[in-house]
């Protein structure tokens, strides 16, 4: 053995329950007899031991690999905002879209309303609920401020009204309902596309999306007699 060299204390055990005791008293070889029996029992204890940790060391290995997974998943889904998310056609977006992995912003004017929007944000991580008015210039700029440095793969502007749709006409031209509805409808999506469009450009798909009708242009501003070409 080299000098200063110690056998550690398990091994020192171990080596002293192989040796034959010859001459030795019964109660001495009774002992050791014990001793070799609980060591091997040990030594099992150890094995098995052993082997749960490593079926415990797999378990983990392989949750955190399903998590990096699906991290993976999320970051390459991309990152969508809707405008008028709380209900109708902005809401099934939203839940579509949760449902694929993406990063959903989901805005609306009254989130404390939005109890359909809540409930898919509190089964959906990856959903968050945004308040913002299209019309309210200082929101959409504060919005915009807030994700500076947020790529944005897709802007749906889906926010939109009707409005009086009799008082639309030529003929009986309401000015401050046509003022509302062009507010929402059309200043409303260019606003916040001029707002976003460094969260847009920064982005993968880059893609402005408005939603919009045939009825902005017939038959509502047309009166009879006229019809719209394009
Ligand atoms: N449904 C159709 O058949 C149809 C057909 C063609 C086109 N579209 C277009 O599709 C879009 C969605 O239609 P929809 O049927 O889902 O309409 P909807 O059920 O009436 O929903 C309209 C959404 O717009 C939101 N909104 C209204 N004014 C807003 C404002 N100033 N700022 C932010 N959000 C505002 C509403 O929010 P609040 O809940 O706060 O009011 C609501 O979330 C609209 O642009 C519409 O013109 C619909």
């Amino acid at each position: 053995m080299p000098a200063g060299y110690e056998i550690p204390a398990r091994r020192r055990g171990s080596r002293q329950l192989a040796i034959d005791l010859p001459g030795c008293d019964p109660s001495a070889k009774a002992i050791a007899t014990g001793r070799a029996r609980a060591g091997r029992m040990g030594v099992a204890m150890v094995r098995i031991l052993r082997r749960v940790f490593l079926v415990l060391m797999l378990s983990a290995g392989i949750a955190a690999a399903a998590q990096g997974r699906e991290t993976a998943a999320a970051d390459t889904a991309g990152t969508v905002l809707i405008t008028g998310s709380d209900r109708g056609i902005g809401f099934e977006l939203a839940k579509q879209y949760a449902l694929r992995n993406w990063k959903v912003l989901a805005t609306c004017r009254t989130p404390a309303h939005a109890q359909a929007l809540a409930g898919l944000a509190a089964s959906h991580p990856n959903v968050v609920i945004e308040e913002l008015d299209v019309t309210d210039v200082g929101e959409i700029e504060a919005l915009a401020a807030k994700y500076a440095g947020t790529s944005i793969d897709v802007l749906i502007n889906n926010a939109g009204i009707f409005g009086d749709v009799a008082s639309q006409s030529l003929e009986e031209l309401d000015y401050d309902n046509f003022v509302r509805v062009m507010a929402v409808n059309a200043f409303g999506p260019l606003k916040v596309s001029q707002a976003f469009i460094d969260h847009i450009a920064a982005s993968r798909q880059k893609k402005i999306v408005t939603i919009t009708s045939g009825l902005d242009l017939t038959p509502v501003l047309v009166p009879s007699g006229f019809r719209v070409c394009g």
